[in-house]
């Protein structure tokens, strides 16, 4: 698969005008949601390219990550006269950058799309790598395809807008990344301050970990191999996600995967020997910013139903990637029903 290039802005405002200068294209179409289009779309509006670009914006929130939606943004392209040449501007979160990006892929049998991501998750995760799609029968991300962004432009000041909730949502992935990457990342992670926010340092922290993404992308671009070790703290992650979506008090993605971490690092103790100490840190910071998450031994079964159906798994075993250590991967590793257990009551107790 092509690589999207991704390009650290200090001012979109600047850097996108002379991005759209090196591109040949017929007709600029820019996608934002409500929350977008009212705090995103108005840094960049004084772009003479994008005062006279075709503009479009959908609901916000999961919720609309779906056909009606996609078929909306459809609509808009065909009407407004886009064509094989034209270009997409995705101006949003993962949802926002999920589906335009997905939308692009399938008008005319694939238009060019360029991601801004507007959502520290987006940047980190969703508007890197490749993965468009929308929900589909209450499944999340059930069709979609593999489709690379022109490029995508990370710019962190769209982050100062973002609540709190939002931003440690995508500071779960980067926990992650850093996981994946080595202990000095993983210290620069749990020592950064999240409480009173250098925008600057966090565009720093960022790009190591957009990096960490990207070089894991590059060698497994269709997820066949080492692209699993970004699985790290999904598969407790996603069930956790799931099991709040069917309680009716969802949780965001990203506080999932951070009580998947805590999950799944108990486990790489367990099977790995991954440190103690080094657990107990990530337990205190998950705590102290995420809280816990809320269930009880009622809810094993369906938590470990949950994980059985989790699309990841090829077979039926479940499937999970853990660490010997921060930066030494193990993916393809599998647990029983009494270990899940186990890690269940470690976490409850
Ligand atoms: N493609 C992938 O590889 C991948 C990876 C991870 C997650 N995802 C997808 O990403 C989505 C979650 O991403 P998300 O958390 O960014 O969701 P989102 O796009 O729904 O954004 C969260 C909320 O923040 C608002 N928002 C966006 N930018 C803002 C800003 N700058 N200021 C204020 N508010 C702003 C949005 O309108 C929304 O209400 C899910 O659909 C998930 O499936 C995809
Ligand atoms: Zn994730």
């Amino acid at each position: 698969m092509i690589q999207q290039p991704i390009i650290r802005c200090s001012n979109t405002a600047k850097d996108l005008p002379q991005f759209l200068q090196t591109l040949s294209y017929d007709g600029l179409f820019v996608l934002t949601d409500d929350n977008t289009k009212q705090f995103c779309l108005p840094c960049i509006e004084a772009i003479p390219e994008i005062q006279t670009a075709k503009k479009f914006h959908i609901p916000a929130g999961d919720e609309h990550k779906n056909l009606q939606t996609l078929s909306s943004v459809l609509e808009f392209l065909s009407q407004n006269g886009a064509n094989r040449k034209s270009l997409l501007i995705n101006l949003g979160g993962g949802m926002l950058t999920d589906l335009g990006g997905f939308a692009a892929s399938v008008f005319k049998r694939g238009i060019r799309f360029i991601n801004i991501p507007t959502t520290l998750l987006g940047a980190v995760d969703a508007a890197i790598g490749g993965k468009t799609g929308v929900n589909f029968n209450g499944l999340k991300n059930e069709i979609g395809v593999f489709a690379p962004a022109v490029a995508v432009l990370i710019d962190s000041n769209f982050f100062r807008t973002l609540d709190r909730t939002n931003l440690l949502s995508g500071y779960a992935e980067m926990l992650k990344h850093a996981l994946l990457d080595s202990p000095s990342a993983l210290n620069r992670i749990l020592h950064f301050n999240l409480e009173n926010i250098d925008y600057q340092q966090l565009n720093d922290l960022l790009f190591e970990s957009v990096l960490v993404k990207e070089q894991i992308v590059e060698k497994d671009p269709a997820e066949q191999g080492i692209r699993k070790a970004l699985n790290l703290g999904h598969t407790f992650g996603h069930a956790f996600e799931s099991l709040s979506h069917e309680l009716k008090r969802p949780v965001p993605h990203g506080y999932a995967v951070a009580w998947g971490l805590v999950c799944e690092l108990f486990l790489s103790f367990v099977k790995f020997g991954f440190d103690k100490k080094i657990l107990s840190k990530i337990i205190y910071f998950v705590k102290e910013n995420y809280g816990v998450f809320p269930f009880s031994c009622n809810q094993y079964e369906r938590l470990y139903e949950l994980m059985q159906h989790d699309k990841k798994n090829e077979t039926e075993n479940i499937n999970f990637t853990l660490l010997r250590a921060a930066g030494e991967v193990e993916i393809n590793q599998t647990a029983d029903r009494k270990e899940i257990d186990e890690v269940l009551d470690f976490y409850l107790f």
